[in-house]
């Protein structure tokens, strides 16, 4: 397993490309299962969920070519000769389960594993399945799978989320395009990525209104054809590379940021006394003479703070000017990256849901352990401004979400870089 070793100081000074949106590539690339049409993503982002999902779609018969070094991707489902989305794949990346509502869309049945909890928490899927049930479909689980089956296709109806899911919202989207009717979904994701998706299903012939509000209305067509379709801007992998000059100090430009992919991050930033600047090619920050000041943080759905920047935000924060507090909704176990940071000299107190950081002068480099995608890049963060060396280790996390962290922070002079595993 590969590690990252990374020595505190220096500032950074430069331009960071920000890459297609892993969250958003995931959702997309299901919708080739909903025609028989070519579907050519662009501008996607180079990870290894990535290539989990493209194993994933040709184990069902899904011919993916791949451009560009991955960034283009080209996937022809014109025959799907298997519905068993397998365990071995599915425990590895829980986005397998959107491939349920396409499959069942188009074949009228699907077998998918149930994906299991993971490190942030149980994860269960019962919003999908009560969702494709609502849409007309016997589920039955048996032997660790979802046996999904709608020998009629499926039918539209309303559908009302008792909280916000992306996943399901994504689920529902996707297999409501072929349904026979109309589909509405209330309490509906309004992420960004959900955007992206229903543009390009819309590129593909679907009849979507309603995308980025909490309702959303799907009017059934008969099929789909192919498109080509751009990833969404990463706005996950944008709001942490827009973190690291406040860590170091100096001045790095996000090429390809937008302020309205991450109003409520910004608000944030503004509030500890961040200057982000919207230029021509990106987001610009640097941090401001006055260090950082404590502020307090609670995620939500869209547009609220995500839950994904919650833990390089923590990582900032331990070096902020007076106490923060910190309190996450939506997952039950997303603070493994608190001891973690403990263990570099930052004083945090976590109770259930809640942290308490109080900043402290400056972290000291220690190894760390990465446990989950977001806490491994809070951890390198942490590693830029703290005093020595801090090696990460398991970064097989990181690459799940972050390409080439290395090359992309060590071209604005960050010392770090990757020890290979045995
Ligand atoms: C998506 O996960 C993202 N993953 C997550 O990013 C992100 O943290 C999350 O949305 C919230 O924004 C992808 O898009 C691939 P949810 P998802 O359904 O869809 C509970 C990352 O780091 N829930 O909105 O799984 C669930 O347990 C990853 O890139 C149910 O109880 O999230 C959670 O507590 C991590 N039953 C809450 O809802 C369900 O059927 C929100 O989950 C579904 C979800």
């Amino acid at each position: 397993m590969d590690s990252i070793l990374v020595t505190g100081g220096g500032e950074l000074h430069g331009q960071i490309p920000i890459a297609g949106a892993k969250n958003a590539c995931l959702t997309l690339m299901p919708a080739t299962l909903l025609t028989e049409e070519p579907l050519t993503l662009t501008n996607a982002p180079r990870l290894s969920d990535i290539k989990t999902m493209n194993a994933l779609l040709e184990s069902l018969g899904t011919e993916v070519t791949t451009l560009q070094g991955g960034k283009v991707l080209t996937m022809s489902s014109h025959n799907l000769d298997n519905l068993t989305a397998d365990y071995d794949i599915v425990r590895k990346m829980r986005a397998s389960i959107l491939v349920l509502g396409p499959m069942l869309a188009r074949e009228g049945r699907a077998v998918v594993s149930l994906p299991g909890g993971c490190a942030i928490g149980a994860r269960p899927v019962d919003l999908h399945l009560n969702a494709m049930e609502a849409l007309g479909a016997e589920i039955e689980l048996r032997d660790g799978y979802i046996h999904a089956y709608a020998p009629k296709g499926l039918q539209g109806n309303i559908i009302e989320f008792p909280f916000v899911s992306v996943g399901a919202t994504e689920n529902v989207l996707l297999a409501a395009t072929l349904a026979n009717g109309t589909t509405i979904i209330k309490n509906a994701a309004r992420e960004p990525e959900i955007v992206d998706l229903a543009h390009c299903l819309q590129a593909m012939g679907a009849k979507i209104e309603g995308e980025g509000t909490s309702k959303i209305t799907v009017e059934g067509v008969d099929r789909l054809h192919g498109a080509t379709h751009p990833v969404v801007t990463d706005r996950i992998e944008l709001g942490t590379y827009m973190l690291a000059p406040i860590f170091t100090g100096g001045e790095v430009e996000c090429l390809g940021g937008r302020i309205e992919l991450l109003e409520a991050f910004c608000e944030k930033l503004d509030e500890a006394g961040i200057s982000v600047e919207q230029t021509v090619n990106g987001l610009k920050v640097k941090r401001g003479n006055s260090g950082i000041k404590a502020i307090n943080v609670t995620t939500e759905p869209f547009p609220g703070f995500p839950t994904d920047l919650q833990a390089q935000m923590m990582a900032m924060l331990c070096t902020a000017t007076g106490t923060s507090v910190l309190e996450e909704k939506i997952f039950e176990n997303r603070f493994m990256h608190a001891p973690e940071l403990s263990r570099m000299g930052a004083k945090i107190e976590v109770n259930g849901g809640t942290a308490v950081v109080t900043g402290v002068e400056r972290l000291k480099g220690a190894p760390v352990m990465a446990t989950d995608l977001r806490a491994s890049v809070s951890l390198i963060l942490a590693g830029l401004a703290a005093q020595g060396e801090t090696l990460v280790n398991r970064v097989y996390h990181l690459d799940r979400g972050y390409e080439r962290v290395e090359e992309k922070l060590g071209s604005c002079g960050a010392k770090i870089e990757r020890i290979s595993g045995k």
